[in-house]
């Protein structure tokens, strides 16, 4: 099968020019202007912007976390990523407590052929035990796999997932000899364990006490902990989900002296601060999820960081629990028996083309660097994703940068019962979307059958992931 798209304004991470682009099968055959060719399949792009398909490499999807598990499966929450123009994501696969890491991914493995994703997939691991199930020579062994990313939680104390310093520097030594990355969520875990108990102890339950139980300052010594581990390991570090100027702050230093340090905030620390979690009642629960939302300038500090490359990769931290049987399963008085995690992966694109670039905070260019290019540079999939490019998988997005939408639960498609962004109205919405050269989404209508996607064996830090084809 072969696909022209004609006429569309083309926009990579550098470049912005009109043209057509000629789909080979799976690949970008050709790029240029009024191409002289047939095709099987033509898409007028005319007045429309095509760009590289997101990749977002923060999704917890059919994740048991938090006494219950994520609302949408790979292929609920691949759907929802392809209407928002994301094509790809790098998921977490768990090692819980006693199981090896090959069971652990193994586990992942199943769960993408039972509910077959419509994009494409790759997995990062969650480590959380070296002593009862995982050892550090499997560790070791995963880049093999096409698994190049450990994650590890300094926060969640008394969880499966909090891990202690030890077990967090081992992995970053096992990471600095085998050219993989160190995902950290860093929160200081002990410090907040205190703090919520005070809290409860004092009657405060409500969801507010979330967020002031977890203070910017627990994120910023966290990551600051995290920044000096990983130097003296000698590993490339990547902190997750920072929302703060506290965790910012270290971030920048770090990268002043030119130590492989990268952060990510995402969509919701952009979009909510600090007056959405602190609702009368239990709608502030909507708004649970760790890092908590903050004070307003912290929100507009983040926004700051990826303007100016402090902060460089916007995902989304796809975690979506039910209002209604999953939030409140715990009864609404107590915060610290709230499901912790946000819905958000149709989202991102539209926030980001809304409130970053038609509100003047950076150009499309910098849109796709946060969007795509540097989340696959960073995790050895580019340049097979995240540009556009002869021998590039044709994982592209037709976007319509006049068309007006209003977020909201009515017409989001993931499972998850409330959008975390309801009512925002934005202009610009992806509208056709292809994974290697799939229709995935035809002028917003999905027309993939489930298992359209497949999982993706990632490089190691450093090298490139060769396109499929000879070009
Ligand atoms: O609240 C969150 N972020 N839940 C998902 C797990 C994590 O911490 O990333
Ligand atoms: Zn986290
Ligand atoms: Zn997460």
């Amino acid at each position: 099968m072969s696909t022209l798209i004609s006429g569309g304004r083309i926009i990579t991470a550098a470049d912005d020019y009109v043209g057509d682009i000629f789909i080979d099968d799976e690949h970008i055959a050709l790029i240029g202007e009024s191409l002289d060719v047939s095709a099987d399949r033509e898409i007028d792009a005319g007045g429309k912007y095509v760009l590289p398909g997101g990749v977002d490499v923060h999704t917890h999807m059919d994740t048991f976390f938090g006494g219950t598990t994520t609302a949408d499966n790979h292929y609920e929450g691949t759907v929802s990523g392809a209407f928002g123009g994301t094509t790809t994501i790098v998921d977490f696969a768990a090692q819980y407590p006693g199981e090896s890491f090959v069971e652990g991914l193994g586990n992942w493995h199943t769960k993408l052929e039972t509910n077959k994703p419509v994009i494409d997939v790759g997995f990062h691991l969650i480590v959380t035990d070296l002593k009862n199930g995982g050892s550090l020579e499997d560790l070791a062994k995963l880049p093999d796999e096409g698994v190049t990313s450990y994650k590890l939680f300094m926060a969640y104390k008394g969880t499966d997932f909090h891990v202690d310093d030890e077990t967090l520097f081992k992995t970053m030594q096992v990471a600095a000899e085998n050219g993989s990355r160190v995902m950290v969520h860093a929160e200081n875990g002990d410090v907040i364990d205190v703090l919520v108990k005070e809290a409860l102890a004092q009657g405060n339950g409500a969801p507010k006490y979330h967020s002031l139980t977890r203070p910017p300052e627990t994120e910023g010594e966290a990551t600051n902990r995290a920044i000096q581990l990983a130097h003296i390991a000698g590993c490339p570090l990547y902190v997750v989900h920072v929302s703060c100027e506290d965790a910012i702050e270290p971030i920048e230093l770090a990268r002043e002296k030119g130590w492989d340090v990268v952060g990510e905030t995402c969509t919701q620390y952009l979009m909510v601060d600090f007056s959405k979690i602190d609702q009368p009642g239990f709608e502030g629960a909507k708004y649970v999820y760790t890092p908590p939302p903050r004070d307003a300038r912290h929100v507009e500090a983040c926004w700051n960081a990826i303007r100016t490359d402090k902060l460089s990769v916007v995902s989304t931290d796809h975690a979506p629990f039910n209002f209604k049987g999953q939030k409140d399963m715990g009864g609404t008085d107590d915060f610290s028996k709230i499901p912790n995690g946000p819905p958000g992966i149709e989202e991102r694109l539209k926030i980001l083309h809304e409130f970053g670039v038609r509100a003047g905070r950076f150009d499309l260019n910098r849109l796709v660097q946060l969007f795509s290019t540097t989340p696959a540079k960073l995790f050895g999939l580019y340049p097979r994703k995240g540009t556009i490019a002869v021998g590039s998988d044709a994982d592209l997005v037709i976007f319509d940068p006049e068309k007006k939408h209003t977020i909201s639960v009515a017409t989001h498609h993931s499972t998850c019962d409330y959008n975390l962004f309801e009512g925002t109205e934005v202009t610009g919405v992806p509208e056709t979307v292809l994974v290697r050269g799939q229709l995935i989404v035809d002028n917003g209508e999905l027309v993939a059958q489930p298992g359209a996607g497949k999982f993706v064996k990632r490089a190691r830090v450093g090298e490139q992931l060769a396109p499929s084809v000879a070009v």
